[in-house]
């Protein structure tokens, strides 16, 4: 019986180490081998994405909305005309990301619909040539956000509807199949190779984004050609996950998991609203607390949030948007030391909540949802508690252990009284300091 008893405690650094080794099924990269360069991600928890292009003049989905024929693609492409960026302020977008507490933040350089945001010196569709906005719009953004140590993500798609020589266009119809015009598709993929180099050359991103690789197998893009000329550049770039398994970490987008994702390094995008660029009809917003409880989990779950905005077309971001990453930040500036630097918590049945750990495991951090007050539980917690705190108050709370008997193994129940005066408006979060390395039981009492 004893015997059992203690199998079934476990430290928690062995239950980490299982999740630490475990990689996607898909993935071809081991993950052993990006250990170091995945460090700043691992702790940054939160990064902003933004969609703008053309697609916010009329206010209709990014790309789809030609793709799927709900508009004609002479039409769509008039947009062109209404891309004014006229108020386009880099330093407030990024005042307003680092004011969120985001680390790194990640702006569409390049859409399916192939408008690219820079002044590229192929002969496609940028804004510089073809729109009122005239000018360069990603320089000057990731000048603003290095300035202020957000890391630099570019969102780039692999696949261009607009590229004469990409085989896709209508959901209904393709230009051609690469077999049979591949020196057609060897065209496309060098022009795919120069605009690649134009980011990485004059932009330095530590993060690239990419998109669509769906349309193609890893071969017919040579995913892993694409990757080595990348890391070529920059051997501590970070690569998502959307180039057929070439990629570092996972991107499961608008979907959130119940379970633990078995991935070592994964990412939650997900809009503010229903959609990824601005749509005025759109006015479907999550509240800032529906943001923070999903970016919570996100966290405790092991994970990243990247949360959307989609400035206007004169590059105004929407004040809803602005709001959720305000409250968002105040939330961060008082709860922060529970999130940024940490680990994704203890595993479920312990708490009826979200939690995470600091690296050494000797503390825990409990996230109380809504207005929970009164007497909180924690199960099977075999170490000693030295104190508990509330972030961003002084009080210091007390608990009561319950139910533990002088026999046996099994840890008693603790209860923690939360009074109602020290809540947060969002999420309170409780620091609760250990004398040792978290140690849990994990058993099921004996039966
Ligand atoms: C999807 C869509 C795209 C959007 C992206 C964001 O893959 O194709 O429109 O930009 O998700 O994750």
């Amino acid at each position: 019986m004893k015997k059992n008893c203690f199998k079934n405690f476990v430290l928690v650094s062995a239950i980490l180490v299982t999740f630490g080794t475990s990689i996607n099924a898909q993935s071809k990269i081991q993950s052993d081998s990006i250990q170091n360069k995945m460090q700043w991600f691992a702790d940054a928890k939160l990064g902003i994405f933004i969609h703008w292009g053309i697609y916010a003049v009329n206010g209709i989905s990014e790309s789809w909305s030609f793709h799927n024929k709900e508009i004609s693609y002479p039409d769509y492409m008039l947009q062109l005309n209404g891309f004014t960026a006229a108020k386009y302020d880099p330093n407030q977008w990024a005042d307003l990301i680092k004011a969120s507490g985001a680390r790194y933040a990640v702006l569409t350089t390049k859409h399916h619909d192939g408008v690219a945001l820079w002044p590229t010196a192929e002969k496609s569709l940028n804004v510089v040539n073809g729109s009122p906005a005239k000018k360069d719009l990603l320089a000057p953004f990731y000048k603003a956000i290095k300035a202020r140590g957000i890391k630099a993500g570019a969102y780039f798609s692999l696949l261009d509807w607009s590229n004469q020589d990409y085989p896709g266009f209508l959901k209904d119809s393709s230009r051609y199949k690469i077999s049979d015009d591949p020196i057609r598709w060897t065209r496309f993929k060098k022009f795919l190779d120069h605009q690649l180099s134009e980011i990485m050359q004059n932009y330095q991103p530590d993060l690239i984004w990419f998109d669509g690789d769906w349309e193609h197998s890893a071969e017919e893009w040579d995913a892993m050609g694409i990757r080595r000329k990348l890391l070529n550049y920059n051997p501590n770039l970070i690569i998502n996950g959307r180039l057929m398994g070439y990629g570092d970490y996972e991107t499961p987008e608008q979907n959130f998991p119940v379970t633990r994702p078995k991935f070592k390094w994964w990412e939650l995008c997900m809009t503010t609203n229903n959609n990824w660029g601005y749509q005025q009809s759109d006015t479907h917003w999550k509240t800032p607390y529906e943001v923070i409880s999903i970016f919570v989990d996100a966290v405790s779950n092991g994970g990243n949030l990247l949360l959307d905005i989609g400035p206007k077309a004169d590059g105004t971001i929407p004040k809803e948007q602005v709001e959720i990453l305000t409250e968002l930040g105040k939330w961060n500036r008082k709860n922060g030391e529970a999130i940024f630097g940490q680990l994704g918590g203890i595993p479920q049945g312990h708490f009826y909540g979200p939690t995470t750990l600091s690296k050494d495991s000797t503390v825990l951090y409990l996230f109380l949802h809504g207005k929970t007050s009164g007497q909180v539980m924690l199960k099977g917690l075999d170490s000693k508690i030295e104190e508990i705190e509330v972030l961003g108050n002084a009080s210091k709370l007390t608990h009561k252990i319950v139910g533990k008997i002088s026999w046996s193994k099994v840890p008693g129940l603790i209860y923690i009284d939360v009074p109602e005066k020290v809540l947060d408006p969002y999420i309170t979060v409780l620091k609760i300091k250990l004398n040792q390395p978290i140690r849990l039981y994990r058993g099921n009492g004996g039966l």
